[in-house]
């Protein structure tokens, strides 16, 4: 089945996630940067199973930046173990509960068995239509604006919505909602390239709460407070809900 076929669930938020402060949550834990990780993928597990409960249709995840191959090689292969543990994990339970999973992001420098396993867990979730789960690995926005861009001058369309529609990645999926709340964990207070044609107009969420500690709880407070946000999208007065106009147009 191609995944372009399969239309994206008809209501709710999207909501993206950069996921910091692992290896805070390590140092005063363990001392072990690996097992901030390993916690940090734990509540990955956690916060994927509250998100359709709390009115989340699509949650995109910041898992791993094209600019983190540069931290040390033990840590990179720690990460990418805990994605392809994850990826091969968890696939039979998101097909279960209606969750499909998309890795965004380019697949060149991935190991094979890592892309065969991402393959793997977007087939067998591809009819998922309870939440649009989103992991981001190996991933720059601005690589993925350039890339969009290419792909519209190629098919001489070139609208912003057009590269909206060309943004998913690859091409295989037949658009993107914009995000409507980025969060993000672990005090700092940047884009980190993540994102940035999508969050135009998303509500921004900081907190000093790290990663692994960023419970169920605290994401459903993230939430109160985003529907409490005047959203505006530039006009006067008037409040809509931009993954909803996306889905509905
Ligand atoms: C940032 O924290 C976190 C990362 C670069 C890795 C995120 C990876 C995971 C949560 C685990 C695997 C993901 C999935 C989807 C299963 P940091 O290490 O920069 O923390 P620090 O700023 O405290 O050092």
């Amino acid at each position: 089945m191609r995944l372009a076929s399969v239309p994206f669930p008809q209501t709710g938020i999207h909501v993206a996630i950069i996921m910091d402060g692992n290896g805070r949550w390590a140092l005063a834990h363990t001392h072990e940067r690996s097992d901030g990780h390993r916690a940090g993928a734990d509540n990955v597990r956690r916060i994927v199973e509250a998100a359709p409960g709390l009115g989340i249709r699509a949650l995109t995840l910041y898992a791993f930046s094209r600019d983190n191959w540069s931290r040390p090689q033990g840590e990179v292969n720690n990460i990418m173990a805990l994605l392809r543990a994850f990826l091969e994990s968890e696939g039979e339970r998101c097909k279960r509960e209606g969750v499909r999973i998309q890795v965004i992001g380019s697949r060149d420098k991935l190991e094979y068995s890592l892309v065969r396993s991402i393959a793997a867990a977007e087939r067998q979730t591809a009819r998922g239509t309870r939440l649009d789960l989103r992991i981001a690995l190996n991933y720059s926005s601005r690589d993925s604006i350039l890339a969009a861009a290419r792909r519209c001058l190629l098919s001489n369309k070139s609208e912003a919505r057009k590269v909206s529609d060309f943004l998913a990645g690859d091409g295989r999926r037949a658009g993107v909602p914009d995000v409507d709340l980025l969060i993000r964990t672990g005090g700092e207070k940047r884009l980190s390239d993540f994102l940035l044609w999508e969050c135009a107009y998303a509500e921004l969420y900081f907190t000093p709460t790290l990663w692994p500690d960023f419970s169920p709880r605290d994401l459903e407070a993230a939430i109160a407070e985003f529907k409490h946000r005047e959203r505006r999208f530039g006009n006067i007065g008037k409040s809509s809900t931009s993954t909803q106009e996306y889905w509905l147009r």
